[in-house]
């Protein structure tokens, strides 16, 4: 396994630097309706005829919630330092609001505790999409009653045990949720409005900021902040049509997330752009979002290439793509990481999701998927180039410890170092789980 780059740990990576893996809870957990958990929007959304490409659900996924004992002891057997997780809000709180399920808290409190005893730093998650059905009935992210829920959610789950957390994420990728939730309407909840979009990624932002005070106000231990899905916009040509689309998109995607949590403020241009559709405010909002953060992620996959002419397609690019159709540009996240650090008094940094669909094969028990192993090496270096250029770093997780229900795709796009089975539930180390393993020890032994 020598051909993959080693990336250089002793030197650019400090001893303290987290190592980790990452999965979220409707995508592996199952267990959709049992020990009194609620419906989610997710739940709901596979429903719809045609939502999921394989036609599948999250009832059973990797069965996580029944075999989190050997999940963990796989997570420790990785040697990393962190394993990033959400919880599932209606597991806990089935309606969204009214009464706590027991059940669904000791899940998560004794999922905590193992992971602690394997000497492994839990990073949670609040919110990674998976909203509660009755929440949606008023109308979801759109209703600002949805906000004041998040933060007595929040609250709740730092009760239980933000004493044993290293840190709390509010929200997942609130671009996703907002825009290929309620604009596109390919993921849950499936509705097709701009105008909800943006609402609902207010509301988001709001909620995210409220739940940081309210948190804070009752003495949370762990270290908060949020994750947000970024990629550097580079235009398709030099052209001024090009480079303006450019500036659009990068308005939309980065700029709409970063300027209110650094600058207290939204984009001018992209308010002006959406007119109508921009969101309500009320006054406040703007320095509740602004509430200072311990730390920030950034999910990073590809970078995005806008054109004038419409969408751009990844296959004139000229770099391998993945299985989801996604370009392989490594030099991406050191361009992104660097222009976060450079144009915003961001926290230290953590790339929180990194990974990629890719066609594994399997062989004699064995998993080969030289494609990912690849990847992942290439991107940790990336990292280590944006961190000599003075970009603070924390932590680097891989996006995904399993093969999960990849959303809209379903089952088809594995994003795993570790193979799943689904007709028997086994899992089987990847190559590339092994390599990053094989990296990890290495570095535990030279300390
Ligand atoms: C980001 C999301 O957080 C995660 O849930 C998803 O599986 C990966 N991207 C891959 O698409």
């Amino acid at each position: 396994m020598n051909k993959f780059p080693q990336p250089t740990l002793g030197s650019t990576f400090p001893e303290k630097f987290v190592w980790g893996v990452a999965t979220s809870a409707f995508q592996i957990e199952g267990a959709a309706f049992a020990d009194g958990k609620g419906p989610s929007i997710w739940d709901d959304f596979c429903k719809q005829p045609g939502a999921i490409a394989d036609g599948s659900d999250g009832l059973l996924a990797c069965e996580h919630y029944q075999r989190w004992q050997d999940d963990l002891d796989l997570v420790a057997s990785l040697g990393v330092d962190a394993y990033r997780f959400s919880v599932s809000w209606p597991r806990v709180r089935p309606g969204g609001a009214g009464a706590w399920n027991e059940k669904g808290l000791d899940f998560y409190e004794r999922l905590v505790d193992g992971l602690l005893a394997r000497g492994i730093k839990p990073y949670l998650t609040l919110n990674h999409w998976d909203l509660p059905s009755e929440l949606q009935a008023t109308g979801g992210w759109t209703d600002r009653n949805t906000v004041h829920r998040f933060v007595e959610y929040a609250q709740g789950i730092d009760r239980r045990m933000g004493d044993r957390l290293a840190t709390i994420t509010t929200h997942n990728e609130p671009w996703v949720m907002s825009v290929l939730g309620y604009e596109q309407g390919i993921f849950a909840p499936g509705i097709k409005s701009r105008a909800a979009a943006m609402q609902a990624s207010h509301h988001l932002m709001l909620s995210h900021g409220l739940a940081l005070q309210a948190l804070r106000a009752q003495g949370s231990k762990a270290r908060l902040g949020i994750v947000l899905n970024l990629s550097p916009v580079q235009a398709a040509t030099d052209s001024d049509a090009d480079q303006a689309q450019a500036h659009l998109e990068d308005g939309k995607l980065l700029r709409w997330y970063m300027d209110p949590l650094f600058k207290g403020h939204y984009p001018e241009d992209v308010i002006g752009h959406l007119g109508a559709d921009a969101p309500v405010l009320h006054t406040g909002d703007l320095a509740a979002i602004a509430t200072p953060m311990d730390f920030m992620g950034v999910n990073y996959y590809s970078r995005s290439v806008a054109s004038a002419n419409g969408p751009w397609d990844t296959r004139q690019s000229g770099h391998p793509l993945t299985e989801m159709g996604w370009e392989v540009y490594p030099e991406g996240l050191t361009e992104l990481l660097v222009r976060m650090h450079t144009d915003y008094p961001v926290p230290p940094l953590y790339v929180t999701e990194n990974g990629g669909a890719f066609k594994d094969l399997v062989q004699d028990g064995q998993v080969h998927d030289a494609d990912r192993t690849d990847y992942i090496a290439r991107h940790i270096e990336a990292v280590a180039q944006a961190m000599r250029q003075g970009v603070r770093m924390e932590g680097y997780m891989v996006w995904s410890l399993l093969d999960n229900f990849e959303w809209a795709s379903g089952y088809a796009k594995r994003f795993g170092i570790v193979h799943v089975d689904y007709a028997t539930q086994k899992r089987t180390l990847k190559d590339s789980a092994h390599w990053y393993s094989n990296m990890l020890h290495a570095r535990k032994g030279r300390a």
